[in-house]
C-alpha cells in the first residue's frame, strides 16, 4: 500500500486489514484487497469529524465505542440502486400478484435509498389499481442514512427516467421553488412501505413469516459463499411453498438446488426441507 506524502491521515496495510476484518464481522461485507483507497476516502470523513490523526486511532476508538458502528458501516456500504432496476423482476411480481390474489407480504431486504421498494409499491398499486390494497411491503437495510433518505422519498428528477409519464403523474409530486428539479413520492405510496433497519448478519431478524416475495438483490455479492447460503436458507424458511426469492443480476443460485429452484431469470422458489416461517 502506498502512503502518499500528501495523505492527510496515517493509513497502512495493517489498518486496512483491520477495517476489512471489522466490516466482515459487523456486516458480512467481504472487501477485496484492492479497496484500500475506497476505505481511506470513505472513512477519512469520520476521522475529520472526530478530530483523529490516524486510522490506528480511529480503529481503537471504534473498538471502544459501540455507537460508532453505525457510522462505520454507513461509510462503507455501497448503495447503488435505481427505480425499476432489472425491470423483468417487476413484471414477474405483477404476474405473481395477479395469480396469487389476497393478503400478501413482500420484503425488500437491501432497500438502499428506496427506489427499489417504491418500484415494488408502484407495481402493487398498478395491479390492484389502488393505493389501498392487501399487500404489505417491508423494506430494510443495514445503513441508517439510506433508510432516512428512503423514508423521505425525495429524488432528483433524473432518477425517475425509467417511469412512464403516467407513473410519474400518479406516483410523484414535482418539487417547486427550492425543491425544483426534485420529485417526492406521493404520501399514499410512501405509507405503503414500512422501513426498518435490519442487518442480514444478525442472528435473528425482526420479521415474521410467511413472507410471500423476498427481494434480496445486489447485496449477496458483497458476502462470501457460506454467508450467502446461510442467509438464503433463512430467507427461504420464511417463504411459503409458492413464494418467490428474487436475486440480483449477478447473484446466481442455480447450483444450490437443495435450497432453491429457478423459476425465471434470477427468480427462485423454495425447495422445501427443514424450518419454515422462522
Ligand atoms: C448495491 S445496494 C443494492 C440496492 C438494491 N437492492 C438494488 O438492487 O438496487 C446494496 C445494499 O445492501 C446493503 N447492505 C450491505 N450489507 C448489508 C447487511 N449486512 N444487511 C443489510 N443490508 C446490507 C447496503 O447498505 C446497500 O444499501
Amino acid at each position: 500500500m502506498s502512503q502518499s506524502a500528501q495523505q492527510e491521515f496515517a493509513f497502512n496495510k495493517e489498518d486496512f486489514e483491520r477495517v476489512r476484518r471489522t466490516l466482515y464481522q459487523k456486516a458480512g461485507i467481504n472487501l477485496t484487497e484492492t479497496k484500500d483507497s475506497l476505505v481511506y476516502s470513505r472513512l477519512a470523513r469520520r476521522l475529520r469529524a472526530l478530530s483523529l490523526n490516524s486510522f490506528d486511532d480511529y480503529l481503537t476508538y471504534l473498538k471502544r465505542t459501540p455507537e460508532e458502528d453505525e457510522n462505520f458501516i454507513n461509510a462503507l456500504t455501497t448503495n447503488l440502486t435505481s427505480f425499476f432496476r432489472e425491470a423483468h423482476h417487476f413484471d414477474a411480481l405483477a404476474n405473481y400478484l395477479r395469480t396469487h390474489p389476497g393478503q400478501r407480504t413482500i420484503w425488500c431486504s437491501a432497500s438502499s435509498t428506496g427506489e427499489e421498494p417504491y418500484s415494488i409499491a408502484m407495481t402493487v398499486a398498478e395491479v390492484f389499481d389502488s393505493f389501498d390494497n392487501p399487500v404489505s411491503i417491508i423494506a430494510s437495510d443495514i445503513d441508517s442514512q439510506v433508510l432516512a433518505k428512503a423514508s423521505a422519498g425525495i429524488y432528483n428528477s433524473e432518477a425517475t427516467t425509467k417511469l412512464t409519464p403516467h407513473q410519474c403523474k400518479k406516483f410523484l409530486h414535482k418539487g417547486k421553488g427550492s425543491q425544483k428539479g426534485k420529485v417526492r413520492v406521493v404520501p399514499e405510496l410512501r405509507k405503503n412501505v414500512s422501513f426498518r433497519r435490519i442487518n442480514l448478519m444478525d442472528v435473528t431478524w425482526p420479521i415474521r413469516g410467511p413472507i410471500d416475495v423476498i427481494f434480496c438483490r445486489n447485496v449477496m455479492i458483497y458476502f462470501d459463499k457460506p454467508t450467502q447460503l446461510n442467509i438464503l436458507k433463512r430467507m427461504v424458511a420464511l417463504l411459503p411453498d409458492d413464494g418467490l426469492y428474487i436475486a440480483g443480476h449477478s447473484e446466481n443460485f442455480n447450483k444450490d438446488s437443495q435450497i432453491v429452484t429457478p423459476v425465471g431469470k434470477t427468480i427462485y422458489k423454495p425447495v422445501r426441507e427443514g424450518r419454515r416461517y422462522g
